[in-house]
């Protein structure tokens, strides 16, 4: 990260899809900027190299988000807290996409994208709220997308994935606040991951409304790791958009 430096030492975070792109440049930030990180993610041997770049700050687990249960997360937060203490805050960007085009689609899939997305950031956050896990003020951040504001063609599973994380953070935000909590989303456009690798040719037509190109997982995570900081605590509820331009378009 450049010019501007976070202060986590003593806090501690959960990033749910550590293993790759966003999430991991995300945990790595974290970890630079002194907080300890609860990475979760699928695929261990890229947690584990996630781990190998911070071995007394990040800690790995690997946990499939579709399939957890909340007895798999009470008893994956509660091992940390009793280590390191509770939570000062998550990030959730596990996310899988796929064509959907409404003519044909692959309703497993379609299925899958929502349930990654929303349903597993809505069982997440029911565990790391509980008073147990959470210290107060806690900041969650959320991911959605450019496809809940422009809805992407081909892409409706996607697209509503995403524009349901926005509505259900507005309405988590008001229920949480009792506490002092927070939680906003962070909608990116094209950013290169393992998410985008490859599918840049079906895409080609749109980086042209990219007025400042495609995006790097580091002009990312800044504001995430900026909405997880007291600096923000005046900030909940919202969808902040970062994307070149996109959404503004050239024309
Ligand atoms: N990249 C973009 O252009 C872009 C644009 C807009 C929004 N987003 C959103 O930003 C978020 C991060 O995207 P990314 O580009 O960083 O994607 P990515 O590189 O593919 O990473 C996705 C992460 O989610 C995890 N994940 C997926 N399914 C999971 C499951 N069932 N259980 C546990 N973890 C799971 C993956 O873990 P494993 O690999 O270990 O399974 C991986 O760590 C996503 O929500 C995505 O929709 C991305």
């Amino acid at each position: 990260m450049e010019d501007l430096e976070f202060h986590f030492e003593n806090k501690n975070f959960v990033v749910v899809g550590a293993s790759s792109g966003l999430g991991r440049r995300i945990a790595l930030d974290l970890a630079q900027s002194g907080a300890k990180v609860l990475a979760v993610g699928r695929n261990k041997q890229r947690l584990e190299a996630v781990e190998s770049e911070f071995p007394d700050k990040i800690f790995p687990v690997s946990l499939d988000v579709l399939n957890a249960e909340d007895g798999d997360w009470e008893s994956i937060l509660s091992e940390f807290v009793s280590e390191y203490g509770k939570f000062h805050g998550a990030v959730y960007t596990a996310g899988i996409t796929g064509v959907s085009a409404i003519r044909s689609y692959d309703k497993q899939l379609a299925k899958s994208i929502v349930d990654t997305s929303l349903w597993g950031m809505i069982n997440f956050l029911h565990m790391i709220s509980k008073k147990k896990y959470a210290e107060k003020k806690s900041s969650y951040v959320s991911f959605a997308s450019v496809a809940a504001h422009c809805g992407n063609k081909g892409f409706f599973a996607y697209s509503a994935a995403k524009g349901a994380v926005i509505s259900a953070v507005r309405s988590i935000a008001k229920e949480i606040s009792r506490e002092g909590h927070r939680i906003n989303s962070i909608s990116p456009g094209w950013v290169q991951t393992e998410m985008t690798d490859g599918a840049e040719g079906a895409q080609a037509e749109g980086f042209g409304r990219y007025l400042l190109g495609i995006g790097r997982p580091e002009d990312v995570s800044g504001m995430a790791l900026f909405l997880l900081s007291d600096a923000a605590r005046w900030i909940t509820g919202t969808d902040i958009v970062i994307d070149g331009g996109f959404v503004l378009g050239k024309h």
